[in-house]
Formats: C-alpha cells, structure tokens, sequence
C-alpha cells in the first residue's frame, strides 16, 4: 500500500502526487487565514487535523489524462478540498456528531454558532480561490454545491415511496457531486479534451457514491476510534443509511423488533451498542457490502475508454481501495 492510500502506484506518478498533495496542503492552510486569531484557529481545527485528501487527489489524478499539475489544478484541487470541510462543519451541526477527523467536532469544540459560520467563513474561501479559475469553474462550482445541499436537504426530510431508491439519489447528490466535480476540474484545467472530461466526471460519480456506501457500511461495521469518528452516529440521529434501509427493507419476522428500535432516533447510548452488535451480524451488512462492489466495479467500467495509463490503473486501484477500507 502506497502513502496515498492506493496500492502499487507507479513511482513516478506518486512523487508527482505526493509533490502536489505538499502543495495542496501548504496553500490550504495558509489561504485559510482570518482576520482574528480565533477566525484563524476555527478555520484550520480540521484541516489541520488530517483527512484522507481524497478530493485532492483525484482532483490531481485526473489532470493526468491532460497536461498534468498546475498552478490551477492546484487551486481546485485546494477548492473542492475547502468545499467539502466546509460542509463537514455543517454536517456535524446536523448530525450533531461530537468526533471528526480524530478530534472534537467543531460544535462539539466551540458551539452550533461557530461551527456554521466557520463553515460559512470556508465557503468564502473556497469562492475567493475559485474567481481566479474563471466563469466556467464558477459556475460548476455553484451547481455542485447546488446538489450537495439538495441531497442534505432531501436526506433531512426523506422521501417517499422506494426508500433505497431516495437514498441513493440522496447519496449521489451529497456526496457523488463533489466527487465528480474534484475529476471533472482536474480534467478540464489540466486541458484534457472533453470525451475524457464526461468520462472521468461521470467515473467520479459513481466512485463518489461508492465511497458514501463505504461510509456508511464503516459507521456500523468499525471499532470505536478507527474511523476518526463516531460509530452508530447515523443511528442516534435516526437517519437511514444503507444498511438501516436494508434492515427495514426486510420481511424476515425475526428483523421485526429491530425494524421497531430503527424507526426513530435512539437516545439510550446501551441500546446503540446492541443495535450495532446486532447490525454488524446481520445479513444487510453483506447485501449493503454487496451493492457498494456494484458501485465500486460500474466506477471501473466506466474508465474502459480511456487510454492505458498509470493514472488510469490508480484510478481503478483506488476502486479497489475504498472496498477494501469497509471490509
Ligand atoms: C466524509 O468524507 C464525508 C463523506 C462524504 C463520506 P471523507 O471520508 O472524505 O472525510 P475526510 O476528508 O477523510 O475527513
Ligand atoms: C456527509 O454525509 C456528506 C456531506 C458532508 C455532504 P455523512 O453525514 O453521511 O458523513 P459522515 O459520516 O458524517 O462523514
Ligand atoms: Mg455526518
Ligand atoms: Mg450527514
């Protein structure tokens, strides 16, 4: 396994990653500079915490199908990394999570105040860099985040009819937009011609759902303190996740009491554990595992036109990689 989470890169392509990703990091934390000190400390709290940079990098990996890094890639690889912190500040107001990346939320640091503005603040940032990519990034910007809080907003109040189906439109919104848009900036700054452009768009998006089930399958299937965050947060919220969906989706009568406990948001912290314990052995685990190599594989195939290239065999090792991560 490589420094960058993707197994047998070819080394030239990964000191090029890696070379970028320094770049990425050290212009992220100093454009992220207020005006006061606590500004400052509130906007860097996760940034400076870790993170998988997995926007970043794909941001990084798909300028490789053009002309590779730039000045630019840099600046949108450093935009969709500023946009997706920004929606994890406001994540954890909603789903009122106390862990992220390994420390303490923002709302859970400061309060629900800092952490919306400071998510705010982020968003600034991120439509500051952005001005300099020109119009066309603008506006793809916009229509991504457009659909990100669409899909929070449609996780919040839920759907009707077909559960699962909602949900996984829910999921390609808040999570698959993003991902999408981190290739499609790489692709189209780095000067790629624009078959590879939808190509690798739409290669995002399905690895941008994939990656959300994998989340999901990990908040009920990892150990406390593995993920950096809280496991069975989904669960005291009551929000449905993919495997809850698959749960309720059930006719077995011995999943009845269980489909009763995950109608509603569980307070009791005993009935969390048991509820996890009894997910963790359940059939949905594998069905929700199952689905998620569907996504992880329809990623894969949707690269078949592209040109054989060590970029292209990390892409499809990072499928590999986000299906290893939950299993
Ligand atoms: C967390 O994203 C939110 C999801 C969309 C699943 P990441 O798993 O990429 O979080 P970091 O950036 O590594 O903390
Ligand atoms: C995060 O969704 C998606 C966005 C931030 C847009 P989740 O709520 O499922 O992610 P985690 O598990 O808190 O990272
Ligand atoms: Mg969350
Ligand atoms: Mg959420």
């Amino acid at each position: 396994m490589s420094t960058l989470g993707i197994p047998d890169l070819a080394p030239e392509l990964e000191s090029a990653l890696i070379a970028g990703l320094a770049e990425v990091e050290e212009f992220l934390v100093s454009h992220v500079e207020g005006e006061y000190p606590f500004i400052t400390e509130a906007s860097r709290h996760l940034a400076l915490a870790g993170g998988k940079r997995l926007r970043p990098l794909i941001t990084l990996l798909s300028s490789q199908f053009g002309k590779g890094i730039s000045e630019d890639v840099i600046k949108a690889a450093v935009v969709v990394e500023l946009t997706h912190l920004a929606t994890l500040y406001h994540d954890d107001v909603m789903d009122e999570a106390p862990l992220r990346r390994g420390v303490p939320s923002a709302n859970a640091k400061w309060d629900n105040t800092i952490a919306i503005l400071t998510g705010d603040f982020l968003f600034a940032k991120a439509s500051d860099l952005l001005a300099d990519l020109g119009p066309e990034a603008v506006r793809l910007q916009a229509r991504t985040f457009e659909r990100l809080v669409t899909g929070q907003i449609m996780e919040s109040v839920g759907g009707e009819g077909d559960q699962l189906a909602h949900y996984l439109k829910v999921v390609a919104d808040k999570t698959g937009s993003l991902i999408a848009t981190s290739a499609r900036f790489g692709a189209m700054i780095g000067g790629a011609s624009s078959e590879v452009v939808e190509t690798l768009t739409t290669f995002g998006e399905l690895i941008g759902v994939a990656f959300q089930l994998a989340d999901d399958v990990i908040d009920i299937a990892s150990e406390s303190g593995e993920s950096g965050k809280t496991p069975g947060t989904d669960l005291r919220e009551g929000v449905s996740t993919l495997v809850t969906l698959h749960v309720m989706a059930s006719s077995n009568p011995a999943d009845a009491a269980l489909k009763e406990i995950l109608s509603q948001p569980i307070e009791d912290e005993k009935v969390v554990a048991e509820v996890l314990a009894e997910l963790k052995a359940h059939p949905a685990l594998e069905i929700s595992r199952t689905q998620l190599s569907e996504y992880s594989n329809g990623a894969k195939a949707s690269l078949k036109t592209l040109p054989e290239s060590a970029a292209k065999d990390a892409l499809m090792s990072l499928c590999d990689a986000i299906i290893e991560r939950s299993s």
